[in-house]
């Protein structure tokens, strides 16, 4: 099969990449390892910044968003019997949507189908050749045969664990890695929400409720870094996040059934640089931001948007300077977006080895934040997204 650009993943930064790029009159084929069914069924994060929803509406993506998705106005920080709100609106003039990336992958997804997008699934690329070349080769392994997707560029959207970061040869990119000593229990429940995003750094540790409709609730508690999900019983998690909420007495917090669990380790991760040769990495497969900034799928826009626009112009111009500043452009925003939700992070958990004299300095941070404006137009700022800087 040949192609203009192979895409690795149908992930969010892939399918964004293809809508993109088919919109700049530019060929693609997106080989995903997985099946239609296990992809859509992921779940994820569920904050949208203005650039990923205009992104959608650019791409005449966003009817389904529009008539489901929340407007989140307010982030709430509790601690020690204190509650920061920050008014996003009055604080920056902006407000972020509430929309379950898993509903974005199948908006992009049906997207994708319904236009004849190539888009394979099942299609395991097990690896990479002439990435120095003309003509770079993704090989894959789909339906028990060896087949090969000869493109001009491969785009690397293929997450943490993915096999495009590896294609660069030792010595041409360098890793940035952090992991913590701790992880989130995610889970989601049929019950009512609060009303507004709301983090809490208690005694007990962190906790954050979130949601995906006025009916289902999206609630992560931190855990041990190996924590297994099935040993926290809805009981369990219920009581724990009634406490951790300051809700000791259950007045506020409505309890339901929980219908999906899951345990993520907290790490940051940035490679660079983001290219080699033929081969852009995006997103996952490049960068891994805290969740505590709820980042993660819009920096993979970011990249995927400036990715399209450096590839559109060399099909446009046959000029490659866009190009060779797509890490460089790129790297800006990741670096920001990971020192952001790193200092989210590091603010609002507790952390194991930490002594009393940290754990005090987190609290005078949290009251600093409670009487500032600034501290929280700062934070309100980051929150909902730095403006799109086009490459
Ligand atoms: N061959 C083909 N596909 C692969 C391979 C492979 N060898 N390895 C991984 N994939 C696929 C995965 O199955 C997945 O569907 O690549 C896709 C990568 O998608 P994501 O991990 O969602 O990464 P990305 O598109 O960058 O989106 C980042 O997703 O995981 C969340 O928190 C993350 O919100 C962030 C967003
Ligand atoms: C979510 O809704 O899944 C979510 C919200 C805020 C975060 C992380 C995740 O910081």
């Amino acid at each position: 099969m040949r192609t203009q650009v192979g895409i690795i993943g149908a992930g969010p930064a892939g399918l964004f990449l293809a809508h993109l790029l088919r919109q700049a009159g530019v060929e693609s084929v997106i080989l995903e390892s997985r099946s239609r069914a296990y992809v859509e069924s992921r779940v994820r994060a569920g904050v949208l910044e203005a650039g990923t929803v205009e992104t959608l509406s650019a791409l005449g993506l966003d009817a389904r968003m529009k008539r489901e998705c929340m407007i989140d106005d307010g982030l709430d920080i509790r601690f020690r019997g204190k509650t920061i709100n920050l008014d996003l609106p009055g604080l920056t003039g902006q407000h972020v949507v509430i929309y379950g990336q898993q509903e974005v992958v199948k908006d992009l997804i049906a997207s994708c189908i319904s236009l004849g997008q190539p888009l394979e699934f099942e299609a395991k690329v097990t690896g990479l050749t002439g990435l120095d070349g003309e003509r770079p080769e993704i090989h894959y392994l789909q339906g028990g045969e060896d087949k090969v997707l000869t493109c001009d560029f491969i785009a690397g959207c293929d997450g943490y664990h993915g096999v495009s970061r590896a294609a660069v040869p030792e010595g041409k990119i360098t890793h940035y890695e952090k992991t913590y000593d701790f992880a989130w229990l995610g889970v989601l429940s049929r019950s009512r929400p609060l009303p507004d995003m709301t983090y809490t750094n208690s005694d007990r540790g962190f906790a954050l409720c979130s949601r995906r409709s006025t009916q289902v609730s999206r609630l992560y508690l931190q855990v041990g870094a190996d924590e297994n999900p099935e040993a926290w019983s809805d009981a369990r998690f219920w009581d724990e996040l009634h406490q951790r909420m300051f809700d000791a007495d259950k007045v506020e917090i409505v309890e339901g059934e929980i219908f999906q669990r899951d345990v993520a380790r907290l790490r940051s991760f940035i490679a660079a640089p983001m290219q080699y040769g033929r081969l852009y990495l995006a997103g996952d497969a490049v960068h891994i931001t805290p969740p505590t900034g709820a980042k993660g799928l819009n920096l993979a826009v970011a990249d995927v948007r400036s990715l399209a626009g450096a590839l559109g112009h060399f099909y446009r111009t046959s000029q490659r300077d866009k190009l060779a500043r797509y890490s460089e452009h790129c790297l800006k925003r990741v670096w920001r977006t990971v020192g952001y939700s790193t200092r989210m992070t590091e603010l609002l958990h507790k952390f194991p080895e930490q002594g009393a004299y940290r754990r005090e300095l987190q609290f005078a941070e949290l009251d600093f934040i409670h009487s500032s404006r600034a501290a929280q137009a700062a934070i309100a700022e980051q929150y909902v997204g730095m403006p799109y800087e086009p490459i």
